[in-house]
């Protein structure tokens, strides 16, 4: 076999918050793919840093009263704790705000410009007045010049999807200070990024990208590209563009060249040869590991800098999809939005890469982190299966064989099978089809444990002239379970490790030839407990962050049955979301049953002036005579709505679950109806 080179990379992390399960799929894959190349004996370096860079880390930071730099430290220890306890395992982690990449992006820079890849060019920007900042367009907010719908995004609409720029909003705010922008006039520096589209044509026909990537590139082709806006006016935290004072690289200029930098530095450490992986016809391969949601940067303008900069190009971009929990979105209300640091106060990492591991192919599709399914997965395959074959297996070798395995291989044929697997176990990994390879173990798994329970050596082990019978069962029994163990090794190294311990062998893919007879192994201990819905429940509890009240310094949880547990509260809003809602105290001139509807009453509420009707769904609880007179309060500029029984012209407030458990709101004494409730 020749041996390869193989740079392999995982996206930068923005130095802007915790680790999550989220993140975690993408350096699990990663490490997963970097272990396997390394096992096959290639030479390997899987590099990340943090992407230190930006407009929201130096407001942070700010919010903080640290220096980014400051921020950028403390997130960055933290996220390291995070990801060694994950098992995962970088040659070297870094970060954009460092020498290496101050260097290489000027450099970069400095080489596209000289070719007239960089173009100059005024734009006006929403600019705050107050904070004498420009607003990137995820800091202003206003009416969707499409539908009206107000406060949307600077860049997109959440209520009819259309885009736009922050310029064409109506009425827009800035999200720092909350004043009107003013649009002011700027040099901007591009990159032409439309006279790479040849390059990048053949780049993406020539390699073997995703299906749905080469989609998107042709979308994209086909929508005509862009000149790409790489910088940015102070105050930014980033690096000043060489000879254009006050202008700073935008981060996705300097973030992907992150990845050379963390690599340089790791080559000045360790006496290696940059330039073999980075440059020009460079015969060593280059991979990307990233998410859907930032395809564009990685294959359209990353692969043009290098190509434009005299670099060598990726050989793949490996896109994955997004987690979900449960099959929603990672929400902090429902606790799913689960940090690495919370996970690991419950729950052991190797659960995590199993499971990962055995959801994920080579596709972008989301993948749904089902906590039951969790559960259920990891004791049936790793306890069950897996970790059962050497525990049935170990205690008669140290008991009654003095530790020793036989000399001779009972079933070979059997155990040749599990070898000869070997390529199409690696085949899959290589593929990133993490999910077949974990399907093929398991089937051996299977067969190795229908060996056993075929011999059944608790039996054979009691007999005198069975007990030979009985170690020649457990020895083969053990090396099956030490081929299993070598195929999982790049997905559970923590019990790989323990497992070499154990089996008093390093677990190789070559050394698998050659079997373990006349060989001393180790005391067995446990290698896996089963997860525990109990351990898995709690660390969704611990995670339900808008339940969590301070209460002189320390947190407290509501009851299990209490309203707050079984609804949580919604996500913060800004008061002037709340203003919109006009609540209005309502005198109850009429309350009657409506014909054909059981759960309906009809009101008349007097605002005072005005009288509205409005159906509410109270009949379970209140009976009509006993409303008439009373005092209430109502949303009073709700949409009205067209109900079978005709309009109803807004909404009466109550609590409660419902049935006979719903109650009326009732103003306090004094007050008169149409006044205004805020
Ligand atoms: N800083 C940029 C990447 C720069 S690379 C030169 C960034 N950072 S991030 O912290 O937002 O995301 C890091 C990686 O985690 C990205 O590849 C992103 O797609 C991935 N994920 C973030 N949330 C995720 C899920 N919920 N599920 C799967 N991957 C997710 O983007
Ligand atoms: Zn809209």
């Amino acid at each position: 076999m020749t041996k390869r080179k193989i740079l392999i990379t995982s996206a930068l992390p923005y130095a802007n918050g915790p680790t999550h399960l989220g993140h975690l799929l993408e350096y699990i894959q990663t490490d997963i793919w970097a272990r396997f190349q390394k096992q096959q004996g290639h030479e390997t370096y899987y590099v990340c840093a943090d992407d230190a860079h930006g407009t929201p880390i130096m407001l942070n930071a700010q919010k903080q009263g640290i220096t980014p730099e400051e921020m950028v430290q403390q997130v960055s220890i933290e996220r390291q704790r995070d990801f060694a306890d994950f098992n995962i395992e970088f040659d070297n982690y870094h970060s954009t705000h460092s020498d290496e990449n101050r260097e290489l992006s000027e450099l970069i820079y400095t080489r596209l410009n000289d070719k007239g890849h960089i173009k100059k060019r005024t734009i006006s920007q929403l600019f705050d007045p107050e904070k004498s900042i420009f607003l990137p367009d995820r800091f202003v907010t206003g009416t969707c010049p499409t539908c009206k719908a107000e406060d949307q995004n600077g860049d997109s609409c959440d209520a009819c999807g259309a885009t736009y720029s922050p310029t064409e909003l109506i009425d827009p705010k800035s999200v720092m200070s909350g004043a009107t922008p003013v649009l002011k006039d700027s040099e901007h520096f591009f990159f032409d990024l439309p006279a790479f589209e040849d390059m990048l044509k053949t780049w993406l026909h020539s390699g073997s990208l995703q299906a749905e990537m080469a989609n998107k590139l042709d979308e994209w082709f086909a929508d005509g590209l862009q000149q790409w806006d790489i910088s940015r006016d102070a105050p930014y935290f980033g690096f000043e563009i060489p000879g254009a004072p006050g202008k700073y690289f935008y981060v996705w200029l300097d973030a992907p060249i992150g990845y050379m930098a963390s690599f340089k530095n790791l080559c000045d450490k360790k006496g290696l040869n940059f330039d073999e992986f980075w440059t020009e016809g460079s015969d060593a391969e280059l991979y990307h590991f990233i998410g859907k949601d930032i395809i564009y940067f990685h294959s359209l303008f990353w692969p043009a800098m290098l190509d434009g900069a005299n670099f060598r190009k990726p050989n793949n971009v490996f896109a994955h999809g997004f987690v979900t929990v449960n099959g929603a979105k990672m929400s902090k209300s429902k606790g799913t939005f689960v940090k690495a640091r919370t996970y690991l106060e419950h729950l052991d990492p190797e659960y995590l890469r199993y499971y990962y591991a055995a959801k994920l192919n080579s596709g972008v599709t989301d993948l749904d982190l089902n906590l039951e399914d969790f559960a259920q997965r990891v004791n049936s395959d790793l306890v069950g299966k897996v970790v059962n074959i050497a525990s049935r297996c170990a205690g008669f070798i140290t008991k009654k064989f003095g530790g020793k395995l036989s000399s001779t291989v009972m079933d070979e044929a059997l155990l040749g099978s599990f070898v000869a697997a070997k390529d199409s176990i690696a085949g899959h990994y290589e593929n990133r089809e993490y999910s077949r390879a974990v399907r093929e173990i398991m089937t051996l798994a299977d067969k190795a444990n229908q060996f056993i329970d075929a011999e059944a050596p608790w039996v054979l082990a009691k007999n005198e002239d069975t007990l030979e019978r009985a170690h020649q069962v457990c020895s083969m029994g053990l090396n099956l379970f030490r081929a299993l163990l070598t195929y999982l090794k790049p997905i559970l190294p923590g019990m790989a490790a323990n497992v070499e311990a154990f089996l008093n062998t390093e677990l190789s893919w070559d050394s698998l030839e050659t079997p373990l007879v006349d060989h001393e192994i180790n005391k067995f201990k446990a290698l896996m407990q089963r997860v525990e819905l109990d351990k898995v429940n709690a660390m969704i509890d611990a995670s339900k962050e808008s339940l969590e009240k301070k209460v002189g310094g320390q947190s407290t949880q509501p009851a299990a049955d209490s309203p707050l547990a079984k609804e949580p509260i919604a996500d913060e809003i800004e008061f002037d979301d709340f203003a919109k809602v006009d609540l209005r105290v309502a005198k109850i001139a009429n309350a009657e049953h409506v014909e054909g509807a059981d759960k309906l009453l009809k009101l008349t509420l007097d605002l005072g002036g005005e009288t509205r009707q409005v159906f509410a769904g109270i009949k379970s609880a209140y009976a009509p005579e006993d409303l008439i007179g009373k005092l209430t309060v109502m949303v009073a500029n709700l949409k009205p709505r067209k109900m079978r029984f005709g309009m109803s012209q807004g909404m009466v407030l109550a609590a409660g679950p419902g049935g006979k458990e719903i109650y009326i709101l009732n103003p306090d004494e004094g007050s008169q109806p149409g006044m205004r409730v805020m």
